[in-house]
């Protein structure tokens, strides 16, 4: 059996995204959660990118144990300070630098030729090994790179320490078939790749994220990253409850791989992201979608009842899906209320229960019927808020 490392950037490629921006505290009941889903390597945010962002780091390295913390630095001196600045209280921490390889990422926005791009790449590299032996390094837009300067790039920066290569689809505009190849040329180009983790960083813009990811398993990458729900920039990046899955349910195709994650965990730390940000999935979202267990026809609910399996691929259990709907509205009492929030991984104390009851009674007399996001606003305003 061989480990599939899952690297979580839902608090910083996906906190990037517009609408998804966290506040400290907001960050570290996430990370809590991602823990408890048992991610390897959780990354906290970009250090360097406000100050906000570098307390959001420091205090998740304070307090989240389990996964190896990481901060995000571009291939500079005083990034890379930051984030080992940041990280200092974690058990175990990751600093993850940096830089663009392709043509038009070096002409435009880096404005360095190739050569510069090159030594900067080796020195951030080593001056990130002071600080910690776990050191990733990133070659941005490495899909649209030129290939033999992307092997040199990915040579020297495993020379000068690189403990994990990362290959960004960070336009989101490869196609599986061609990522797969990559990455197969990859191992086969580049001396010592066999001394490091090959991980891929999809994201979603021809919506490819997963597949591409997934693909790249197939061919060799053993970490992958990936955020709760898919969120990231523009049209997100590769989700994790996506991929994990996939690789759980189809263990025919993808030989004897395996995660750490707890699956029971996907549904509860999708909602919590909802709940936080105040972004909701769609119903038809894969794996964590209102709909992605429900079976309205009624050819689908005969065959459902008959036997699951004929139109459900996994158990709704194993993600941690409430398995039954419990319809509230102003007939509902204390105990199916406590129970519908269990359903949905929410756990209160019994005074907070009381205090969500009355709200909830006084929106029942208001409303036929109360959706789940009705009450995880009263939870977030009664709970959460305090
Ligand atoms: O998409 C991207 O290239 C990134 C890198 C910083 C890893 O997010
Ligand atoms: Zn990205």
């Amino acid at each position: 059996m061989e480990k599939v490392y899952i690297f979580d950037t839902t608090l910083r490629d996906g906190e990037q995204a517009p609408g998804f921006s966290m506040t400290s505290e907001e960050k570290l009941q996430m990370a809590l959660q991602l823990a408890r889903l048992g991610v390897d390597v959780l990354e906290a945010g970009f250090a360097a990118a406000s100050k906000g962002d570098y307390e959001a780091v420091k205090l998740i390295a304070q307090e989240v144990k389990g996964p190896v913390i990481c901060s995000l630095a571009r291939a500079l001196e005083k990034d890379i300070d930051l984030a080992a600045e940041a990280l200092a209280p974690a058990e175990r921490k990751r600093i993850h630098t940096f830089i663009a390889t392709s043509e038009i990422h070096m002409r435009y926005k880096l404005r360095m030729s190739p050569q510069d791009v090159l030594e900067r790449a080796k020195r951030a590299v080593s001056y990130a090994r002071r600080y910690t032996d776990d050191v990733e390094f990133s070659c941005e837009d490495a899909t649209r790179s030129q290939r033999e300067f992307l092997y040199r790039v990915i040579e020297e920066a495993i020379k000068a320490g690189a403990t994990v290569i990362n290959i960004p689809d960070t336009v989101g505009y490869s196609v599986p078939e061609e990522f797969a190849q990559l990455i197969e040329d990859i191992r086969n180009n580049v001396p010592n790749i066999d001394k490091v983790i090959i991980s891929v960083h999809c994201h979603d813009d021809l919506g490819l994220a997963v597949a591409n990811s997934l693909m790249a398993v197939k061919h060799g990458a053993r970490q992958v990253e990936c955020t709760i729900n898919g969120i990231g920039e523009r049209a997100g990046n590769a989700a994790l409850e996506e991929v994990v899955m996939a690789l759980k349910v189809r263990k025919d195709f993808f030989g004897d791989l395996y995660t750490s994650i707890n699956t029971k965990e996907i549904y509860k730390t999708s909602r919590l992201l909802c709940r936080i940000t105040g972004s909701f999935v769609q119903p038809n979202k894969a794996i964590v979608g209102d709909n992605a267990f429900s079976h309205e026809s009624g050819i689908h609910q005969h065959g459902v009842l008959s036997n699951p399996l004929t139109y459900e691929i996994m158990n709704p259990e194993d993600v941690g899906f409430p398995s039954s709907r419990i319809i509230l509205g102003k007939h509902s009492g204390r105990h199916a209320l406590k129970k519908k929030l269990q359903q949905m991984g929410i756990e209160v104390s019994e005074a907070e229960l009381e205090r969500i009851f009355e709200k909830f009674k006084e929106l029942a007399d208001k409303k036929k019927e109360i959706y789940d996001e009705d009450l995880e606003a009263l939870v977030y305003e009664e709970v959460m808020k305090l």
